[in-house]
């Protein structure tokens, strides 16, 4: 089968395609460059032998999308192509919701024209906002996003889910992605190095290598056993797989799903810091600042339905995590 990949050029977008080509899709890449680098084509078939088609356009545009969908028998679509910062979303919401709904549903009808009915959607546990337990669940309430970034994601959740109740042949899944971090155990892939780091483990990464002198560790206040916020770190490989898992289980489940992707494990702030000290054997100076608006004192999930109906389970550990991150971080730094 060939499976369209928006956004296939990004940090997720890069391993799923590496994970799509070794389970034996063929896969087309369409990607406007915004975050994406072109030289990940060449990583991406150095690691798996295999070769990929690039397209380079913006999922808005309806002429390429044409081109795409005459050009090559597309099976399914995983969709990854979208602005990802929540900070970012608060100072310019339009765009936000121009390139990931307005860009959802543009893709979405030249889908449905063709009658290709298969999706999963990268979505993000930002829709659960402030969640009310812990572990979250998927039937935890998602109502209330804290910025236009998860509310994008949201909105688009409830178009698949309207459009899969309306038309009952579209086979669709949402991935809440809980915290993805690390980079392929080649040392080929990983996190754009050039953009400043929004999450933990960048920053982290970069104090070791001394490219910035400290890290700023953002409340240590909070209810947590440590005192610092606690998240669910999962290795972007064992992501990757997921959407592997969530396209086999597409084939026989019609309809719309949501699965949180994590391992259901928290780790806190200080625990990743120490873990990756003992890995990289680099020490991490930080100083405690204020808390960051906006952020939640702990969230992790429960991953149990992905394991239960798709068969999936994060296998990579927190030491692999800060391996694979530290041995990216360095190759990044030979590349400079
Ligand atoms: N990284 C995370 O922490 C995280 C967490 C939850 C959800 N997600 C979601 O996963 C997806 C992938 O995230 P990522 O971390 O790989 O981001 P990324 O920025 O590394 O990758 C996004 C890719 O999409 C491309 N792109 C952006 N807008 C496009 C458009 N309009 N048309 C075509 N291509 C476009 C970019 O060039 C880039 O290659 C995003 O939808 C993001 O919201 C990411």
């Amino acid at each position: 089968m060939i499976v369209l990949v928006t956004g296939g050029l990004g940090y997720i977008g890069s391993h799923a395609c590496v994970a799509l080509l070794e389970a034996g899709y063929d896969v087309v890449v369409l990607d406007n460059l915004a975050t994406g680098k072109e030289e990940v084509v060449t990583r991406i078939e150095k690691i798996t032998g295999r070769r990929l088609v690039l397209v380079i356009g913006d999922i808005r545009d309806r002429s390429i999308l044409n081109k795409v969908f005459d050009n090559h028998d597309i099976g399914a679509v995983l969709h990854f192509a979208g602005l990802k910062s929540p900070s970012e979303s608060l100072l310019m919401p339009l765009a936000y919701f121009d390139c990931n709904v307005t860009g959802s549903i543009t893709l979405l009808e030249e889908m449905q024209k063709r009658d290709i009915k298969t999706l999963v959607f990268s979505s993000s546990a930002t829709v659960y906002g402030l969640p009310e337990e812990m572990p979250v669940t998927e039937s935890c309430r998602a109502e209330s996003p804290t910025n236009p970034y998860g509310k994008s994601k949201l909105m688009v959740e409830q178009v698949l889910r309207d459009l899969t109740a309306t038309e009952s042949e579209w086979r669709v899944a949402c991935l809440r992605y809980f915290n993805p971090v690390s980079a392929h155990r080649s040392g080929l892939l990983g996190e754009d190095p050039v953009t400043a780091p929004n999450n933990l483990m960048p920053y982290v990464t970069r104090v070791a290598a001394g490219r910035l002198s400290e890290l700023t560790v953002f409340g240590d206040d909070y209810p947590t056993s440590d005192g610092t916020g606690v998240r669910d770190y999962i290795h972007v490989q064992d992501l990757a797989e997921g959407h592997v898992a969530t396209l086999r289980y597409l084939t026989s489940a019609e309809g719309f799903s949501v699965f949180n992707l994590g391992t259901g494990r928290g780790i806190s702030v200080l625990e990743l810091i120490r873990k990756f000290e003992e890995v990289s054997g680099k020490p991490i100076p930080y100083t405690v600042g204020p808390r960051r608006q906006g952020d939640v004192a702990e969230c992790w999930a429960d991953p149990a339905k992905a394991q239960r109906l798709m068969g999936w389970q994060a296998l990579l550990t927190i030491d692999d995590m800060c391996r694979d991150a530290w041995q990216w971080e360095q190759n990044c730094q030979s590349h400079v």
